[in-house]
């Protein structure tokens, strides 16, 4: 027994000496203690000062009087991080000048976008939303994770856990969608994804969460625009994927661009020292926005960048991206009794803190291995993960007479639309490191699942690009994609938007189909053909006619490197779909900002003949396709929606249960969605809340009792003093396979 014990003291140590160990947080505070205690000012405030690369890094040092500037910076020990320094190569030279030359040898940690894969692309994180997976999801994050630290990044600016209730917003692709359950089960899974168990390992990264807060509820959609909102909405709504960003552990946060009810983001006291650092007890560091520290003077609360820095620092920003407030301006602040030195120190604490998490301190340069960056990128089995998630996040909208799946023995078919043979697309926005080089367009996708007997006749048809988002006089060739349709069993067209038609800055004031692509299907459909479209895009579009007129509809989103076989998986049956929208699909561009949780209004509208409520006069105040909503080749069937019992009491938790039946002909997934209603309330409730889901396969013919159990919490909502009750009275309990189509039943909550 005593050899045994001695044996595994052995093995441990020796691991412990081969892997390296993790410090424990005791010792990662001492030496934080300690190194804080050797630090000039100007050191510390070096260390919270983040400079974006300018220059090659593996090049002769630079001349232009800037970069000079910022190189002699890092030699200095007055930069604590860099952004966008590429590669194993460039992040170990970079690493070396500061660990080399400055007098503390404190290694920089390098940041950069990682928002759905590093070089092996994954769907936008809108579309990984739509999977209704996060075991998926986080999947997918472990892999950009893993591909990133090969390549000598130790930090991601992800996950968004903006609420987006706006397709207008660009950003609206960086994000979960609408809802405040889904994008908290989405954030978590991501942070978890990206930083593992143990931060030090060389496959994990930091995770940043990001745009804290509100910056989805920009006015009019319109990016970088101010944010009015009720106490109501931003703690029911909008901060929840932020705190469960910080319950999976985030370890960083970037303020965000807005004013949230005219007090910019950036330096917000009520936001980062009340509710993240306070009442949250958030440990990590909080890194400003790009140059959001400097916007304070455009925002016109700050007279120079001194003041802004001051605002900045006092506001609790521990790291200044790209605004040289606080390496310009902290140390004569701090001088002049404006900032408290105590402040600095807190700052620096958190971001050596994680630095020591990371390893950093153990070895700068473990994240830099030619080797690994080498050989971990884009591997086969990165892509099969990729194609996997792309499948799962795409949403079947509409199928007519079962037209799909297509037979992969098909005689011909066209394949047509300004993106068939488009490889830039479906990478997004954001796509970090992947090349449109190594992704698959539709085209390749179908050329390689059909037939080789197959004809397959493809024209484009149209040119759409990036800049002509309004453009309605591009040149359309409507006679060859005829020609090419006629001689075709079945069309397939893809139209959409284009990777920089959404994103940041990327804000539309009409979310339908660009330029003239709608004219090209309208052509097309006068054939009387079966046509299938595939949609590409970044968010939700308003597609009226097609929902009326052509028989089958995927949104394939933006979906990555693997876009254009997962796509042919669904096209021709090898994956039955599984994705529900996470965000309402407007039926016109006037209903936005369009959610399904909207408070109800004192005149709801219960017919069409109704006068005085509240509606539309020149349209549906529906959506064309409501949230939650996704169709299969298979069907489902709800029945026996049941509760353990009718009454409970608060604090309580409730069983609900439904059998679910698979009535069709294909085994499949469906996501089975619960939705709550608080009747009666002190303050107006939501007519819908999503409270849980559960994705569910099942077999043809297959039927399951599916069991959710209620936490009592989920009855509860925040007050205005941001106090969490849970009220007595009735609620309605909804189920069903998306947000509209649902099985009632009522509950009461007593005291
Ligand atoms: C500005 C964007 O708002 C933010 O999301 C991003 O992380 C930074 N730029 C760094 O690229």
């Amino acid at each position: 027994m005593r050899k045994f014990v001695w044996i595994q003291l052995i093995l441990g140590l020796l691991t412990a000496a081969v892997l390296g160990q993790a410090l424990s947080p005791e010792e990662i505070a001492g030496k934080v203690a300690n190194l804080l205690s050797r630090m000039t000012l100007t050191e510390k405030i070096g260390q919270m000062n983040q400079y974006s690369n300018k220059w090659d890094m593996t090049g002769p040092k630079p001349e232009d009087d800037a970069k000079a500037y910022r190189y002699n910076d890092i030699k200095n020990g007055n930069v604590g991080s860099m952004l966008n320094v590429v590669g194993a190569a460039a992040t170990r030279a970079a690493q070396q000048l500061a660990v080399d030359s400055s007098r503390l040898h404190i290694p920089l940690i390098f940041g950069i976008d990682v928002i759905h894969g590093y070089k092996t692309s994954f769907p936008v994180p809108l579309a990984m939303a739509a999977t209704w997976n996060p075991e998926l999801v986080e999947k997918a994050a472990a892999v950009a994770a893993g591909e990133a630290a090969a390549a000598g990044i130790h930090w991601t600016f992800a996950p968004m856990a903006d609420i987006s209730p706006d397709a207008r917003w660009g950003r609206i692709m960086e994000g979960a969608g609408e809802d405040p359950y889904l994008a908290s089960q989405m954030v978590a899974a991501q942070v978890r994804g990206y930083q593992g168990n143990d931060l030090s390992s060389e496959n994990t990264i930091a995770a940043c969460a990001k745009h804290y807060a509100a910056y989805g509820a920009a006015r009019a959609g319109r990016d970088y625009n101010s944010v009015e909102l009720s106490l109501y909405s931003i703690y029911n709504i909008y901060l929840p994927p932020f705190k469960a960003a910080v319950d999976a552990g985030a370890v960083t946060f970037m303020n965000a661009f807005n004013t949230l009810n005219g007090i910019p983001a950036t330096g917000n006291r009520f936001l980062v020292k009340d509710v993240l650092k306070g009442k949250w007890g958030f440990e990590g560091f909080v890194v400003s926005d790009w140059s959001s520290i400097a916007e304070l003077i455009n925002h016109g609360v700050a007279a120079n960048l001194k003041q802004a820095a001051e605002i900045a620092a006092t506001g609790m920003t521990d790291m200044d991206m790209e605004s040289f407030a606080y390496r310009r301006h902290l140390e004569n602040l701090v001088q002049e009794g404006k900032v408290d030195e105590a402040l600095i120190d807190e700052s620096v604490g958190r971001i050596l803190t994680i630095k020591y998490q990371l390893g950093l301190f153990d070895d700068p340069y473990k994240y830099c291995s030619e080797e690994r960056e080498k050989t971990q990128l884009l591997t086969d089995e990165n892509r099969a993960i990729s194609r996997k998630i792309a499948a799962e996040s795409m949403v079947l909208l509409k199928n007519s007479d079962n037209l799909l799946p297509l037979s992969k023995d098909i005689k011909s078919v066209a394949v047509v639309g300004p993106l068939s043979n488009d490889k830039d697309s479906p990478l997004g926005n954001w796509r970090c490191q992947a090349g449109a080089d190594n992704a698959v367009s539709l085209l390749e996708g179908i050329q390689a699942i059909v037939s080789p007997e197959t004809r397959i006749n493809f024209v484009k048809g149209l040119d759409i690009d990036n800049n002509n988002v309004r453009s309605f006089d591009g040149k359309i060739d409507v006679k060859s994609v005829i020609k090419a349709a006629r001689r075709s069993e079945v069309i397939i067209a893809a139209v959409g938007e284009t990777a920089m038609m959404s994103g940041e800055a990327r804000s539309r004031m009409d979310v339908g189909l660009p330029g003239r692509q709608l004219e090209l299907l309208q052509e097309l459909n006068r054939l009387g053909k079966p046509m299938v479209v595939v949609l590409f895009g970044g968010r939700p579009l308003t597609i009226p006619w097609l929902a009326e007129n052509v028989p089958a509809i995927l949104m394939s989103w933006e979906a990555g490197s693997e876009s254009g076989n997962a796509i042919a998986d669904i096209l021709f049956g090898d994956v039955v779909p599984s994705g529900k929208l996470p965000v309402t699909f407007p039926y016109h561009v006037g209903q936005e900002p369009l959610v399904y949780n909207e408070l109800n209004t004192g005149r709801p509208q219960l017919n069409d003949q109704q006068g005085f409520v509240s509606k539309y006069i020149d349209g549906p105040k529906e959506p064309l396709y409501p949230f939650g909503y996704g169709l299969s080749y298979t069907d489902f069937e709800y029945e026996n929606l049941r509760l353990n019992r009718p009454v409970i009491r608060i604090g309580e938790p409730l069983r609900v249960g439904v059998t679910l039946k698979n009535t069709g002909k294909y085994s499949a997934r469906e996501v089975v969605q619960l939705y709550i209603r608080d009747l009666v309330a002190s303050i107006a409730r939501p007519v819908k809340e999503l409270k849980a889901f559960e994705k569910v396969e099942l077999k043809a013919g297959e039927s399951r009792d599916v069991t959710f159990i209620l936490d009592n919490k989920v009855f509860g909502f925040y007050n205005d003093n941001y106090e969490f009750i849970v009220e007595p009275g009735e609620f309605e309990i909804m189920v069903g396979g998306n947000s509209v189509d649902v099985m009632k039943i009522t509950c009461k909550i007593v005291e």
